[in-house]
């Protein structure tokens, strides 16, 4: 990328921007090289004991589908749940939750009595006519490419600062029984930033569902990365919905993607003992085991909540600066301009910027014709439909912090010139 003209010492303008000639991907939210960095030592030096685990398991060989005890312990201690409800799984949370998925349609998932050493369960969903998940949104990306990828039809509910919706989640839950599960990522929400508040935990939690086999995905991926001083945290669910009378209502995910390597992590699942029983009978079929190796390498490098909080504490130090620069940009450039809002997350990996209805679309378009590309407009809501064609996604994760000031920049004059494009007043 061209960055010989000093953006802050010039009126910036949509045609100056396009004359950087800029060329950077922000469309989704990667750790920068940097953040990778901080975890070197996990191929460095957390092998030099070996590969045998604390029982002297050798970790070269097959076996321990549920995952090395210890990583499952690492889970526990994290997840705060005990490790028995845990599973050490592969690389990645939302493999887990594409395979949650699949098992259940199918082969149904517990329900109603636990029947000796059976499990009791529904028929499987795929045999249960057309079955839909609710997709607060904006949402992530992802977890709707899954539910289109398995013929699951979506219903998007209103994202609010505090969690869903919750009378429209309630109604929907408690009336329509082919509503089969929902979305959710209550900590620092993927892309709005959103802290599910008790009371929303609570409800969803209790409410009454018209499916007996009802199922919260519940996607803790922020859980560790916080942006402030304040460690936000949500309700434990897991105990919420046993004490709702709901035991086996949530599966919940995490990872340590962006913790260490992303992608090259390790993710757990974790859920009440019968749904941890179903997964493990489901997952068998699937796997002799995972990469005990790498769970190995982590639980050595990780350690247990104060090394993991150290280590999310100097990936805040690269992280904040960038979404501080993302908003004072925004600020200056676009905090006078009617209709045009945006947030500023307490953690997690994105900022919501919400353009005037309808252009949404365009200014990523003349993003992407200057060299910055953005995620596509619409990408956070299901199917890709942002009926007010307003939210674009921002991931300043990646690019080094100047790059990250210029594509703000670039965002802001990019959807200025959407407006005028438009005839849309932009002060
Ligand atoms: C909400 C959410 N869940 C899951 C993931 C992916 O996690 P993993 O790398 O563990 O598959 C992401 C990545 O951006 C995410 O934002």
């Amino acid at each position: 990328m061209s960055m010989n003209l000093d953006v802050a010492s010039v009126d910036l303008n949509y045609e100056r921007f396009r004359q950087l000639r800029m060329r950077l991907d922000m469309s989704r939210g990667k750790p920068s090289p940097e953040q990778l960095d901080l975890s070197q030592g996990l191929f460095d030096a957390a092998l030099d004991e070996g590969y045998r685990a604390r029982d002297g398991f050798d970790c070269r060989n097959y076996g321990l589908a549920s995952g090395l005890p210890e990583a499952r312990e690492l889970g526990a201690e994290l997840l705060e749940v005990p490790a028995a409800q845990v599973i050490a799984g592969g690389n990645s949370s939302l493999e887990l939750m594409h395979d949650a998925l699949a098992f259940a349609l199918l082969h149904g998932v517990p329900v109603g009595e636990a029947k000796g050493q059976g499990e009791g369960r529904s028929a499987p969903w795929r045999a249960q006519g057309a079955i839909a998940f609710l997709c607060p949104s904006p949402g992530y990306d992802r977890h709707f490419a899954i539910c289109e990828a398995l013929g699951v039809r979506m219903i998007a509910v209103p994202m609010r600062e505090d969690g869903p919706d919750m009378d429209a989640v309630e109604a929907l839950v408690r009336e329509d029984a082919s509503v089969k599960g929902m979305w959710c990522m209550p900590l620092y929400s993927n892309p709005t930033g959103a802290i599910y508040a008790d009371e929303v935990v609570r409800r969803l939690a209790a409410m009454p569902a018209a499916a007996p086999d009802f199922r919260l995905f519940w996607d803790d991926a922020y859980r560790f990365h916080h942006l402030t001083d304040e460690r936000h945290a949500t309700p434990d669910v897991i105990e919420a919905c046993a004490a709702a009378g709901h035991a086996e209502r949530v599966l919940m995910f995490a990872s340590l993607s962006k913790v260490t390597f992303a992608g090259g992590a390790l993710a757990w699942l974790a859920a009440s003992p019968r749904n941890v029983a179903w997964w493990q009978r489901c997952a068998a079929v699937r796997t002799i085991g995972p990469d005990k190796l790498n769970q190995l390498r982590h639980v050595r490098f990780v350690r247990d909540r104060a090394a993991l909080e150290a280590l999310m504490a100097r990936h805040r130090a690269l992280l904040a600066p960038k979404f501080a620069a993302v908003d004072e940009v925004f600020r200056a450039r676009l905090a006078h301009v009617p209709q045009v809002r945006w947030n500023v997350p307490r953690g997690g990996y994105f900022t919501s910027l919400y353009a005037p209805p309808g252009c949404a679309r365009r200014t990523v378009e003349l993003a992407g014709e200057a060299g910055l590309v953005l995620t596509p407009a619409g990408a956070a809501f299901p199917y890709g439909v942002d009926s007010e064609d307003s939210h674009l996604r921002i991931a300043p994760s990646f690019p080094a912090l100047e790059e990250v000031r210029l594509a703000a920049e670039g965002i802001a004059v990019s959807l200025l010139r959407a407006l005028e494009e438009r005839g849309m007043s932009v002060r």
